[in-house]
């Protein structure tokens, strides 16, 4: 399937699927203790998207996957499979949620610390926000895929860390992954160029240490080689007229919108 261009009926769709991802988020902050086990957030997760909003959990058997969140802890880069473990003070977790909507998905994560983070896991996590938040403000009409990678490529690496080559951003609405893919590297003035009505999302992820990573046995969990720390964060766009909109933005974040405008 080539890149679709949202109408505005599904654009007010993709809003609302997009609102409920990031609300997801929203809720689940408190419960991120030290003590809690990946497996309990899953279920707060699952419940509050299936019985508070009446959407659908999409990874929940996307492709075999066996729950409802990805939860990726310390070294895990992405895609990890809630479980017994309990979380314990300085670990870091990107929780990822995406939800389905009358019939449109919503994609989003962040990173949490429990309890107070090291200096280089707050400064890692901070990097990647940031790395994120510069990728999106590529996002505008005429301007190219290959801007948004290079972007984030270049100010991840001015700072010492490595950007995860095999997973990459996505087209999004019906279907969960659609195209394009969007690379979190690349060269500028390559790619497709932007459009109005666009939809993907960018989430890039970093490494403390080097950018390799592999696959456990599982067929999910992506770590990192060398065991560094990894980070990752995502929102879903539209691309408008005037620039992008974040269409999964959470409250917290309404200060950044108005400063970046
Ligand atoms: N939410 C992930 C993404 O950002 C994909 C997870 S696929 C799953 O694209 F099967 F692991 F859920
Ligand atoms: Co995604
Ligand atoms: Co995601």
């Amino acid at each position: 399937m080539g890149i679709t261009i949202k109408t505005a009926e599904e654009i007010e769709k993709m809003r609302v699927a997009g609102r409920l991802a990031a609300e997801v988020l929203e809720v689940i902050a408190a419960h991120v203790q030290p003590g809690v086990s990946t497996l309990e957030l899953d279920r707060i997760c699952h419940d509050h998207i299936v019985n508070v909003q009446k959407a659908i959990p999409a990874p929940l058997n996307y492709r075999g996957f066996p729950k409802s969140i990805c939860t990726s802890v310390n070294q895990v880069v992405c895609h990890g499979i809630p479980g017994e473990k309990r979380l314990k003070k300085g670990d870091i977790i990107n929780i990822d949620i995406t939800v389905i909507k009358d019939g449109y998905h919503g994609d989003t994560s962040k990173m949490f610390s429990v309890g107070q983070p090291s200096v280089l896991a707050k400064r890692l996590m901070d990097v990647t926000q940031q790395a994120l938040w510069v990728g999106i403000k590529q996002a505008r009409p005429g301007y190219r895929l290959g801007d948004i990678g290079h972007t984030i490529q270049t100010f991840v690496e001015a700072r010492h860390y490595s950007v995860v080559r095999e997973y990459c951003g996505h087209g999004i609405g019906r279907e969960f992954h659609e195209d394009p893919q969007v690379l979190h590297y690349g060269r500028p003035g390559t790619g497709i160029e932007l459009l109005p009505g666009m939809c993907f999302t960018i989430e890039p992820m970093v490494n403390a240490g080097k950018q390799q990573v592999k696959l456990k046995p599982d067929g999910w969990t992506v770590v990192t080689k060398d065991r560094s720390l990894s980070a990752q964060y995502e929102h879903t766009i539209l691309v408008t007229e005037e620039g992008s909109e974040v269409l999964t933005l959470r409250r917290e974040e309404h200060a950044r919108i108005a400063k970046s405008k």
